[in-house]
């Protein structure tokens, strides 16, 4: 499937958006400062369903269009005097877990407001789901936004692969490339703890605005384009090195967290590499197993108190789909 060309259809209401969530491999936080990044969409995924009704509403919620901050800057920005909708939102992606439910979220609702005024391409779906998430939030970068966009694994601001699109933002630009799937198996544990992901950038930015900071940020910047290329290569040793060296990284600008902590150490025996995924202070770990431990991993995660589980890339980015009742 070639991304750039596979744009959103022009569809009359009623109709229904999804969108993948996603894993970050390496380079949370400094994204937002201009480094590289990798991440693969995953199959677990958020609909979103829209339909015409007596006023706006969002899972019946009718105050949700101006206390919802996603839904109200979506509404606003994309769909500005229409006419009222009734919004449903279904998701397996878990909640303040680091896996872009948020991003997940805005994407769908894009796309099903885009298809209702015309259709949208995926650059521009990938802009409006980046404006929105970030128009909400306050802050972040479009690396979430563009994954669950283009599914499969792509990189911000670093790799070889195809050049998807580029993102603008109000102090920078970002580059959206391709990246191959190196076909491992990955496996993810919630630590349950929920934290806010426009608190953790902001607190990693006043860090990154030390003196230290420039510097922390290439080691940042070192480190993904490190991983980056290992796993373009297939080298998983390697893959597994970075993302220890980058859990230290994130560790040293305060965003990891002492359950998150405890996973990583309940994890090392049957693990390759492990570190923290999305915001941090909270949500999730990603962890790379030793073959043919996986089993095992999963139940000394569990054990650890930890929700663990397997994630497979999805192939699939935001698209439409048919709701069952709609
Ligand atoms: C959150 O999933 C990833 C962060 O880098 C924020 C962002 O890129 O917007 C922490």
């Amino acid at each position: 499937m070639n991304a750039i060309e596979d744009a959103i259809p022009s569809t009359p209401l009623p109709l229904a958006g999804r969108a993948p969530g996603k894993c970050i491999v390496f380079g949370e936080h400094a994204v937002v400062h201009g480094a590289p990044e990798l991440v693969f969409a995953i199959d677990l995924y958020t609909q979103v369903g829209v339909r015409s009704g007596p006023r706006f509403s969002l899972n019946a919620d009718p105050h949700a269009a101006e206390e919802h901050p996603y839904f109200r800057t979506a509404l606003a920005r994309r769909w500005p005097g229409g006419e009222p909708l009734e919004v449903r939102s279904t998701s397996r992606i878990p909640r303040g877990a680091g896996l872009g439910s948020s991003a997940a979220f805005c994407s769908a609702l894009v796309a099903a407001l885009g298809a209702a005024r015309g259709g949208i391409d995926r650059p521009a779906l990938a802009q409006a789901s980046y404006d929105v998430e970030k128009g909400a939030q306050g802050v972040g970068s479009p690396g979430d936004t563009s994954t669950v966009v283009a599914g499969g694994f792509i990189t911000i601001n670093g790799g070889g692969g195809e050049r998807l699109w580029s993102i603008h933002g109000s102090e920078r630009d970002w580059e959206v490339r391709r990246v191959d799937d190196p076909g491992w198996i990955w496996v993810v544990a919630h630590s349950g703890i929920p934290r806010s992901t426009g608190d953790a950038v902001r607190e990693v930015g006043v860090r990154l605005a030390k003196p230290d900071g420039p510097e922390l940020l290439a080691e940042f910047a070192r480190v993904a384009t490190a991983g980056i290329r290992a796993l373009e290569a297939g080298d998983r040793k390697a893959v597994a090195e970075s993302m220890v060296w980058n859990q230290e990284l994130l560790r040293t600008v305060g965003v990891s967290h002492p359950r998150l902590e405890a996973l990583l150490e309940a994890a090392r025996p049957a693990a390759e590499g492990a570190k923290l995924t999305g915001a941090g202070a909270g949500g999730s770990i990603v962890v790379l197993p030793r073959e043919g431990q996986e089993v095992d991993l999963v139940r000394r995660l569990a054990r650890a108190g930890g929700l663990p589980f397997v994630v497979r890339p999805s192939v699939q980015g935001t698209a439409l789909v048919t709701e069952p009742d709609s």
